[in-house]
């Protein structure tokens, strides 16, 4: 699926045909991850907030993680991907441990102090003032609750039998459009946000963070996912028109995962190499906490729009 089609994005990066490529993505990383849901080691019987939870894909890997005790609350700001996430998970052996709920990462439908582990996964890269809004997340946690941060970056993105200066220029044109693409009317995005999630999570107010890397290794022949998955990113890297990059430049990189005649996908010495980070941060600040961001949160407009996905039993 060509992810610069989209039907209709909403504000928060989450275009309506996006949930196809979320699953083509979710499954092509599938063995990294499980295992980064393993390390994590979650408390059997937890309460787990999964904020931004999208089409839901993340909530059998967790539930599996923290039992049939354990409970989940995905929380998403678009109600496609919640109906999406309440339909997979109807009839299915976690379905009475989670429910879906509408809401904002920086105001989540839940009390203050009510999560042992808030989880959130591909969103980070869509906020706009990430550090505020690991902020606000902060006081919705248990005293020494933790929060996960799951996210790519595409500044570890490598690939094989590609001319290295023209991926050189494609990921540097692509990085500076997305520092000026707000400007242009359309929604934020970084990338290349893995790297620093750790520095923001401190910044935000966690102790004991860490940062954990998985690196996503396929070669040939690639599994069906992952090719797919591999020809829709090569096409977003030249979406929205790539005014950075040369008309003969997007020409190339696109010949070499789409074109049959120049395929690199299917070259046998063909290997592509990509880092993700999972970065944990302990909040340590009672849950009444009158810190700054927690003021700051407490002052916005309450998000009541009403939603009949209070619950998926
Ligand atoms: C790339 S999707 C990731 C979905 C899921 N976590 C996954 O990894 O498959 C990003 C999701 O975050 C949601 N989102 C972005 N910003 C949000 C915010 N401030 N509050 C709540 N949800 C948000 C979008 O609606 C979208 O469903």
């Amino acid at each position: 699926m060509a992810v610069n089609s989209a039907v209709h994005s909403n504000e928060c990066g989450l275009p309506l045909n996006a949930i196809e490529w979320l699953e083509t993505h979710h499954n092509s990383k599938a063995v990294e991850r499980e295992q980064m849901i393993r390390d994590l080691d979650l408390p059997k019987g937890c309460m787990v907030v999964d904020a931004g939870c999208g089409p839901g894909l993340w909530t059998p890997l967790l539930a599996r993680a923290i039992g049939p005790y354990g409970r989940i609350l995905g929380v998403d700001v678009s109600p496609e991907a919640l109906v999406t996430a309440q339909q997979r998970s109807k009839n299915k052996w976690y379905h009475h441990q989670v429910q879906y709920k509408q809401g904002i990462l920086e105001q989540l439908p839940l009390g203050r102090g009510k999560a042992d582990i808030i989880f959130s996964a591909n969103v980070s890269q869509y906020l706009t003032d990430p550090v505020g809004t690991f902020a606000a997340m902060g006081p919705y946690l248990m005293q020494g609750g933790r929060i996960i941060i799951k996210d790519i970056d595409f500044g570890t993105m490598r690939f094989s039998n590609i001319d290295p200066a023209l991926q050189a220029r494609v990921f540097q044109a692509r990085e500076r459009w997305e520092r000026e693409r707000v400007e242009r009317g359309y929604s934020f995005e970084d990338s290349w946000i893995g790297s620093k999630l750790a520095t923001y999570l401190r910044q935000a107010g966690y102790e004991q963070v860490q940062e954990t890397t998985y690196k996503i290794i396929r070669r040939h022949p690639l599994p069906y996912d992952f090719r797919q998955y591999l020809q829709g990113i090569a096409e977003w890297f030249v979406c929205e028109g790539a005014p950075y990059l040369s008309g003969e430049d997007v020409r190339q990189w696109l010949s070499c995962f789409l074109d049959e005649t120049h395929m690199v996908l299917d070259q046998e010495t063909f290997i592509s190499e990509e880092t993700e980070f999972v970065v944990t941060g302990v909040w340590s600040a009672p849950p009444t906490s009158n810190n700054y961001w927690f003021t700051a949160y407490e002052q916005l407009p309450k998000y009541t729009e009403p939603l009949s996905l209070t619950s998926c039993h």
